[in-house]
């Protein structure tokens, strides 16, 4: 197949919701009709292997969150289609955020009894900046819900984006008699129960009317009301705009029923995109130019947005996820980490089909690969077979919450370092190493990361430490023009200065005043409250 056909035939999304709203369940139900997997309950299970397996998880296990993304590779259709799980939890937002500049299209999962939730609406901030597109699906129909015009309509007002019906729904919760599909012009039966694969459902032609009202009385003809509501509420379908991130075509379901699933993963092959262009800077005589890499370009590229250290304590390995960005990869290629020059040399290279990780034979843009390594790639990291380019757009965020670092044991301190450094290469926390010396500041997003960092730090490296307040409530990364003009302001507040993991120079706030205040002084210095690594 040529790499052209490869790609086009790729779909690399996210899935996206607020805890409880099904996320898992409904990847558990796309795996099983995909045939990835051949028993209901394995990724439930999964989900809870995962807390027992993993020591650091603990946490997770005690507060029922997920904390860890991860990727699942699935084929339907001769499609390719990538899944990358988001953890639901806000304080491991950041994650979400870099897993979500990993994929070309999401997919949201929302619970129809508690419409769109503060998770959701933050994680759809990220996709609308990215224009990324979306599928909806409205899940836990068998349930006493909202009325779905409602669900639209919140949908359309919380997200700023036209909601297209794909399939309506026939009553809810007890009397909740199926899908109408619009496309098809079909009703498809529910039942409730587990086993039912799809083409078990039994479908009647929405033209045979009088058996539908027959069977669903008045919820069908209500259905019948309120779906002409929404077909003329909603504009026509057009693909291009919710290629752009303006329409998202809208299901109804129940995932835990096996139900209103299979259309969301035929929407998946049919109508998400396959991997497009993305940018990147390009070094020309020493000068860094905007490149649009193509992923049909045959020379490998990819970014790493992701690294989990430690998957296996006893190794101190490092598994860097490489999104693949164009070319073609085959086992034993030769290829570069751009910020160092060196040669990535990878113990294993892994893809996560079906759940598994299984050895790479081939891989395309689109694909997401576990390189596992010993260290030296990091968190933004681009990985090429030579072209010397860097991917722009992963994103971090000036964290608000800081926490001063105290180890119990001094003795440890090397330990510490090893921790802290690899803890902060893989974003699971931003380190801040003030320039005048004294302790570590931890920087986060979510006060959950403190904690998980603690543990991590505990049993991952034999550091016990204990943590501080401190008076910082900000940071913004520093640029300048010139150095002389860089020079001049950290002489100004030597005691506001530190570097982060990557060796990013910020200034540390107490109050968003003084930020203002240090532009006043310095105008032309350039305060980052987000950092795209570059
Ligand atoms: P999450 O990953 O988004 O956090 O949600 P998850 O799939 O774990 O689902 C959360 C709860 O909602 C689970 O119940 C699950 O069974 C239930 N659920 C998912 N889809 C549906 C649906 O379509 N209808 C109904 N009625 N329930 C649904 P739980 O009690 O927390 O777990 P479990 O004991 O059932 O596994």
């Amino acid at each position: 197949m040529s790499l052209q056909s490869e790609t086009r035939r790729r779909r690399t999304f996210a899935i996206i919701s607020h805890p409880d709203a099904g996320k898992t369940t409904l990847t558990e139900k796309l795996l099983l009709f995909s045939g990835a997997i051949q028993i209901a309950g394995s990724v439930k299970a999964r989900k809870a292997s995962r807390h027992a397996t993993s020591d650091w998880m603990e946490i997770e296990k005690q507060r029922g969150i997920s904390v860890a993304s991860s990727v699942m590779q699935m084929l339907y259709r001769d499609h390719v289609i990538n899944l990358l799980d988001t953890p639901g939890h806000k304080d491991f937002s950041e994650d979400t955020y870099r897993v979500l500049t990993a994929v070309d299209s999401a997919l949201m999962v929302i619970d129809a009894a508690n419409g769109v939730e503060a998770q959701t609406r933050r994680l759809i901030e990220v996709c609308r900046q990215r224009d990324t597109p979306i599928i909806t699906f409205v899940n836990k129909m068998d349930r006493e819900v909202r009325d779905p015009l409602d669900i639209l309509d919140e949908v359309e007002r919380e997200l700023g984006m036209a909601c297209v019906p794909m399939t309506w729904p026939v009553g809810q919760g007890k009397t909740f008699g199926g899908i109408m599909n619009l496309r098809t012009q079909t009703m498809t039966v529910f039942e409730s129960g587990s086993e039912r694969l799809p083409q078990d459902f039994e479908t009647i032609p929405l033209s045979n009317r009088e058996e539908l009202l027959k069977r669903f009385g008045h919820e069908f003809e209500t259905a019948e009301q309120s779906m002409e509501l929404a077909i003329g509420a909603s504009p026509a379908w057009d693909h291009e705009a919710f290629l752009a991130g303006k329409q998202t075509p809208v299901f109804f379901g129940s995932g835990v029923n096996n139900f209103g699933v299979q259309e969301v993963l035929e929407a998946l092959v049919d109508l998400a995109p396959s991997p497009g262009p993305r940018m990147s800077h390009l070094a020309v005589n020493k000068q860094m130019v905007d490149k649009q890499v193509h992923p049909d370009d045959p020379n490998f590229s990819g970014v790493v947005f992701k690294v989990q250290a430690n998957m296996d304590p006893s190794h101190r390995d490092r598994i860097a996820f490489v999104r693949m960005a164009s070319g073609k990869y085959t086992p034993g290629m030769k290829l570069k980490v751009q910020r160092t020059g060196k040669e990535l040399r990878p113990t294993s290279v892994v893809t996560f089909l079906s759940q598994r990780r299984e050895a790479v034979d081939e891989a395309y843009a689109g694909d997401i690969i576990g390189f596992t390594t010993h260290g030296g790639v990091q968190l933004g990291d681009t990985i090429t077979d030579g072209a010397s380019l860097q991917f722009t757009g992963l994103p971090f965020f000036a964290p608000e919450l800081f926490m001063t670092v105290i180890l119990k044991n001094p003795l440890r301190t090397k330990q510490l370092q090893q921790g802290l450094a690899q803890l902060g290469e893989e974003g699971a926390i931003q380190v801040f190493k003030p320039q005048i010396g004294g302790p570590m500041l931890l920087g986060a997003v979510g006060q959950l990361q403190f904690e998980v960092v603690q543990h991590r730090l505990k049993t991952e490296y034999d550091a016990d430490i204990r943590l501080e307040g401190c008076q910082y409530t900000g940071a913004r990364w520093i640029t300048a023009d010139t150095p002389a003009e860089l020079r001049q302001f950290m002489d100004a507040y030597p005691q506001r200065m530190a570097l982060d993991a990557a060796n990013a120079l910020a200034f540390l706030c107490t109050s968003p005043y003084d930020v203002r205040l240090a532009q006043e002084r310095f105008p032309k210095i350039h305060f980052h409250p987000l950092r795209e690594h570059a």
